[in-house]
């Protein structure tokens, strides 16, 4: 894919969508990770002497300005970070007369930030007008949104029909992690998946079966997977459509000669909470009245040695109720075996993001997704519109015409 590097940028001004929809609390950003991932890029477009106008939303305003969902604080921690003024014009419209005028104004090496996108109900259904809004304010778009870039919107993908588009370092880092995993993994290629819903998992877990090695899956789709097993699974969260599929994917599994792994001890409770007393039982004996919470020390002893021995792990999906630290700890144990590994690990964005980032173990995995859909779309194969919008680079052929 064309990048940053593959144009000239001095003097021109240039619109980066980026995907900063962080989490946020009581008006602070808790976790600014997606920030700090975009700043190689901003910082190359300044330093060539582009003025960046840079875009993002944050949340699900729907097409309403409510400014709980305002980019500003994201324009602070940005000056912070880049050491200088990032202007930041506050326009429910996003753009406007005055957002217009910020943006002829910038000088070079310049940044502005503009407001949530989404305050526009036009973003959300890819209106050209509104992309023709976006793109009047700049000459070049670069595409730096990895963790939205699995959505069709205005400001992701129908700007690119008014600007040449690049793609930005993240966007490149992001596609060479997870596009190398699936598509030329080092072996033995390890899986892990977690989470609550086998359904929000179906599509990749069908697409990875017929890439590695070894599938396990853990935390609490996992109970779902007993249950098509003919397991009693006690008061543990089910997914009650997603047995048939289970079912389905394990014998697929099997025809692929596909090791499929599942936990074989659990933590159980009594209720969902961190103070409920607990213990860990086989899996096929866990009480009526008792549901899982996270994986036990066997199966983290199981899925361990599956990690060891392999050269490349792909993890999405926590193993159990980790925002509980009484179960926390087969998700921090997995977390530990894949930091020790010598193995290429790959963490699909989301919630084992925030875990692995949780137990201060983020240095030392390979590669953590910015994103959370978009990483899981990416991993099953399909094409992601934000992606599909930035051109190849074509090489020009020494006497043809190109
Ligand atoms: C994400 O956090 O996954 C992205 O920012 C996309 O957000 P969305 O699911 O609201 O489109």
């Amino acid at each position: 894919k064309k990048t940053v590097r593959d144009i000239d940028v001095q003097g021109k001004r240039v619109i980066a969508r980026c995907d900063f929809n962080v989490p946020m609390q009581d008006g602070k950003i808790t976790d600014d990770t997606r920030i700090t991932a975009a700043l190689p890029t901003i910082e190359y477009l300044r330093d060539h002497g582009a003025k960046v106008i840079l875009m993002s939303h944050m949340g699900r305003p729907k097409g309403e300005p409510k400014m709980e969902f305002s980019m500003k604080p994201v324009a602070d921690r940005l000056s912070e970070y880049l050491k200088q003024d990032v202007v930041f014009v506050s326009s429910p419209a996003v753009v406007d007369d005055a957002v217009r005028r910020a943006a002829a104004e910038l000088e070079d090496g310049q940044i502005m930030l503009l407001e949530n996108v989404r305050f526009r109900k036009e973003e959300t259904e890819n209106d050209p007008g509104f992309a023709l809004e976006l793109a009047s304010l700049a000459e070049i778009f670069v595409q730096e949104a990895f963790g939205t870039a699995h959505r069709a919107h205005a400001s992701t993908a129908g700007i690119a029909d008014y600007l040449p588009a690049v793609s930005g370092f993240l966007i490149e880092k992001e596609v060479k992690f997870l596009g190398s995993a699936v598509e030329n993994p080092m072996r033995p290629f390890v899986a892990i998946m977690g989470g609550a819903k086998v359904a929000d998992k179906i599509g990749v877990i069908r697409s990875l079966l017929s890439k590695v090695d070894t599938l396990i899956v853990g935390g609490g789709m996992a109970y779902t997977f007993l249950k098509a097993k003919g397991l009693e699974i006690g008061t543990s969260l089910l997914d009650e459509k997603g047995v048939e599929l289970a079912g389905d994917l394990m014998r697929e599994a099997e025809e692929k000669h596909v090791r499929f792994l599942l936990p074989a001890d659990v933590r159980v409770a009594a209720a969902f909470d961190n103070d409920a007393a607990s213990e860990v039982v086989p899996v096929d004996a866990i009480p009526q009245d008792r549901m899982g919470m996270d994986i036990g020390p066997e199966t983290v002893k199981l899925f361990s040695e599956a990690v060891r021995e392999a050269a490349t792990v792909v993890w999405n999906g926590p193993m159990g109720v980790f925002e509980m630290p009484n179960f926390a700890v087969g998700t921090r144990k997995i977390a530990e075996a894949l930091a020790e590994s010598d193995a290429v690990t790959i963490i699909g964005g989301g919630d084992s993001a925030a875990a692995v980032k949780q137990f201060g173990l983020g240095d030392r995995m390979t590669h953590i997704s910015t994103g959370g859909g978009a990483s899981l779309e990416y991993l099953e194969g399909k094409t992601l519109p934000g992606i599909a919008v930035i051109p190849e680079l074509r090489v020009p052929f020494i006497g043809g015409n190109w």
